[in-house]
């Protein structure tokens, strides 16, 4: 692990502790994205998209499909989460299945896209969460009826960190006929998954988190067996099966799982998102996860030194890859302090009145300790 901090410059500089919300540049994302601009600087059109850009597109395909358990036909590019649960969101007839199950811990941009879709005859059941940490998911289960559209979960949870409990909910929907679509933003390079194993239907993230791949980029998994009877209303000429034909007289979607992808890609972004995840595989998710355990119970004892309050789970096998905690004094004291930390190079992030800290595989103790020194002369 300590040979990877060369790889990510920033960790020399600053204490970097939250890859949960910004992945560092690594000089491998770098260096391809020089070599991007480069080419750029030198091809045409069709030798960058041809000999260059579609290739490296391909590659962020099968990564984050090896990463997920996927096979690369069932990965699509989305420009962004929102972008592509709003795709999937149009694929599905609200008349006779109105539901729409989410809880109040996910992410936000999430129940924006499901309201949205109320204008379309989706009804929003939204399970709450006994105490802003957990969420039972047999609580969410419960909800599943045959009136249910889709499930809509977040596999860990962004504010807190908890670990959602897949499977009651795949076994509700299963029962009842509804899909189930992860929000993965916060689980995929982190907690490992497999999809396949899982039996989920559809999957989100995106490049820029804990994949260290830059922003711009998402990721979507449609379970292969579904990919062709959904046919979304957002459609553009990179999902139809020949888009160089420059055919106006139909509409051909893909028969795998980019028929979700739409117009000119963003990219850049391949180049630096494939070489995040190829880092990511390098290293391995197992390898990751224990190490992510061994930081983030560090940071649970800083915190615990501090006698700050807790706001994520204690236990190993329910936390994610951060730790938040709550900073006496409301928003406006957490605001501050996350300032007066940026002023002392650690770098964190705050929601409301918490910070959020989430040590990825190249931080150390040393990290840990100095964040915590240096929050405990502010505190
Ligand atoms: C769980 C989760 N979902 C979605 C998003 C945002 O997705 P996007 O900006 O790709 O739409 C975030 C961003 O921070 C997130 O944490």
């Amino acid at each position: 692990m300590a040979s990877y901090r060369d790889e990510f410059p920033v960790v020399n500089e600053r204490t970097y502790l939250i890859s949960a919300s910004l992945g560092p540049l690594s000089r491998r994302a770098r260096a391809a994205a020089e070599e991007h601009l480069d080419l750029w600087g030198r091809l045409g059109p069709e030798e960058l998209w041809f000999d260059h850009g579609l290739p490296a597109l391909q590659r962020c395909r099968e990564r984050f499909a090896t990463l997920i358990g996927a096979d690369v036909e069932e990965i699509a590019i989305v420009p962004s989460v929102s972008a592509g649960l709003s795709s999937l969101a149009t694929c599905l007839d609200f008349e006779g299945r109105p539901k729409v199950v989410l809880t109040d811990m996910d992410f936000p941009t999430n129940h924006y896209v499901w309201r949205a879709q109320q204008r379309r005859g989706a009804k929003l059941d939204v399970v709450a969460s006994p105490d802003g940490i957990t969420m039972d998911a047999t609580a969410v289960a419960d909800r599943v009826d045959d009136e249910t559209a889709i499930v809509n979960i977040n596999r860990v949870l962004f504010e807190s960190s908890w670990i959602m409990d897949l499977n009651p909910i795949v076994e509700a929907a299963r029962a009842h006929g509804s899909y189930v679509v992860i929000d993965d933003f916060h689980g995929s390079g982190i907690v490992p998954i497999d999809v396949h194993k899982m039996d989920v239907d559809f999957l989100f993230s995106g490049a820029l988190k804990w994949l260290c791949g830059g922003q711009g980029i998402a990721f979507m998994y449609c379970r292969r067996d579904l990919i062709e009877e959904l046919e979304s209303l957002v459609v553009g000429w990179f999902g139809t099966t020949d888009p160089f034909d420059f055919d106006r007289g139909s509409l051909r979607l893909r028969s795998d799982a980019r028929r979700f992808e739409t117009g000119t890609y963003t990219l850049p972004q391949a180049w630096t998102a494939s070489a995040g995840l190829e880092i990511i595989l390098e290293v391995g998710v197992d390898t990751i996860r224990s190490r992510n355990q061994e930081l983030t119970r560090r940071v649970i004892a800083g915190v615990d030194d501090l006698s700050l309050e807790l706001l994520s789970p204690r236990d190993d096998a329910r936390r994610g890859g951060l730790v938040r905690c709550l900073i006496p004094g409301g928003r406006e004291k957490a605001e501050n302090t996350l300032h007066r930390l940026f002023e002392r190079n650690v770098v964190l992030d705050s929601r409301n009145d918490a910070l959020r800290i989430s040590p990825h595989f190249f931080n150390n103790e040393a990290d840990v300790d100095r964040c915590f020194e240096e929050l405990g002369a502010l505190l």
